[in-house]
């Protein structure tokens, strides 16, 4: 068995979890679960939105699969996420969006993941106040050791999933220093990797471009803003935001969660749909070595997809919710 740290975290995130552990323990994943808190819940129950025992769980198991977490606002706490991806050096948030069957859209074949740099870029919390005339300043950090690193690993991936070429996205021409820097960096990536086509674009093309013709992308990488945006711009573009998975990697820790967000608008009412956060599972069972469990479990859900869209939840088309959703996977498991 391999322990790895869950934590439900808040609204949707409750209910999402425990569809994917129904269906991971179906699927016969070897994992044992060692739950912890983390978000708005454990902000109201213990005073701390990020608890040292979830931390410490974390540094012992070094790997977790979240649920979405609420930051509460007002309360002087920065982002939970970002605080975890930043202490754990999570420098690779990898979020591929691939069309799925049956899932209406007007894409047909996209088959792309963009690799967003996580721990740097303008969300390192570096703001403040110039002067008392409402002056606002933002910091953008990026280094040369930080672009190297998720932009090797970019490509990588793309040279071990055969995937033909690297995009990297930019706004060079106006942002000269940092992402100038993470051009160059990729340009010099690049010449590595030979075998891997390499192109850049300015992020306003790119946000066109997958609109016009997302086809033709296969891996993306790019700084933490514009991944941020496009991986949503990505999801939409093949069903939403209920059904792209997402892993953060770092060199000795491991974090996956959904794209989407705690989703208060549907929390409780049996309507989410687990498909993103089991993709990150799918994600997850990879690194831990299963991929053939993770292979059945994908099949599983397209089957559920093709054959059983009644059961799927209404995001995307279905008419069922999260349980039904949850029972059609495990009986085609
Ligand atoms: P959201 O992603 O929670 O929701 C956006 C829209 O998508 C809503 O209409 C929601 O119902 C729908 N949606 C999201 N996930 C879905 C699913 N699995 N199935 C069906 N529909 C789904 O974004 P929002 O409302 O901007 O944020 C809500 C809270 O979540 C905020 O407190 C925010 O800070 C937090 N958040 C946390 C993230 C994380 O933990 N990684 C990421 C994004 C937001
Ligand atoms: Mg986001």
């Amino acid at each position: 068995m391999k322990n790895v740290v869950l934590i439900p975290g808040d609204g949707i995130g409750i209910e999402i979890t425990a569809a994917v552990k129904t269906i991971l323990e179906t699927a016969g994943a070897p994992i044992n679960w060692i739950e912890c808190e983390a978000g708005l819940g454990a902000y109201r129950k213990l005073g701390n939105p990020l608890p040292d025992e979830t931390v410490a769980a974390i540094e012992e198991h070094r790997i977790a699969l979240k649920g979405p977490l609420t930051t509460p606002v007002g309360t002087g706490f920065r982002s939970i996420n970002v605080a975890l991806r930043q202490k754990f050096n999570l420098f690779s948030n990898i979020r591929p969006a691939i069309t799925l069957p049956n899932v209406d859209t007007q894409f047909k074949s996209v088959d792309m993941v963009i690799f967003r740099e996580n721990t740097q870029g303008l969300y390192i919390g570096k703001e403040h106040w110039i002067d008392e005339n409402k002056h606002a300043e933002s910091i953008a950090v990026v280094t040369e050791e930080a672009s190297r690193k998720i932009i090797t690993a970019a490509f990588e991936y793309a040279r071990t999933k055969e995937m033909e070429k690297v995009t990297l996205v930019h706004k060079a021409n106006i942002l000269k220093l940092t992402t100038g820097l993470f051009l160059e960096v990729g340009r010099s990536v690049a010449k590595d990797f030979p075998d891997i086509e390499f192109q850049d674009l300015i992020v306003d093309n790119m946000a066109m471009q997958m609109v016009m013709r997302p086809e033709q992308f296969d891996v993306v990488v790019t700084t933490n803003l514009f991944g941020d945006i496009l991986s949503d711009l990505a999801s939409g573009l093949v069903g939403g935001l209920g059904v792209t998975g997402s892993a953060n990697i770092g060199d000795d820790a491991a974090m996956f969660e959904a794209v989407h967000g705690s989703a208060p608008d549907i929390a409780g009412q049996n309507k989410a749909n687990p498909i993103a956060l089991l993709f990150s599972s799918l994600m997850m069972l990879e690194h831990l070595d299963e991929k053939p469990i993770a292979e059945n479990i994908r099949k599983a859900i397209y089957k559920t997809l093709v054959e059983k869209k009644v059961k799927c939840t209404m995001d995307i088309g279905g008419k069922g919710t999260t349980d039904s959703f949850t029972e059609a996977v495990c009986s085609n498991l």
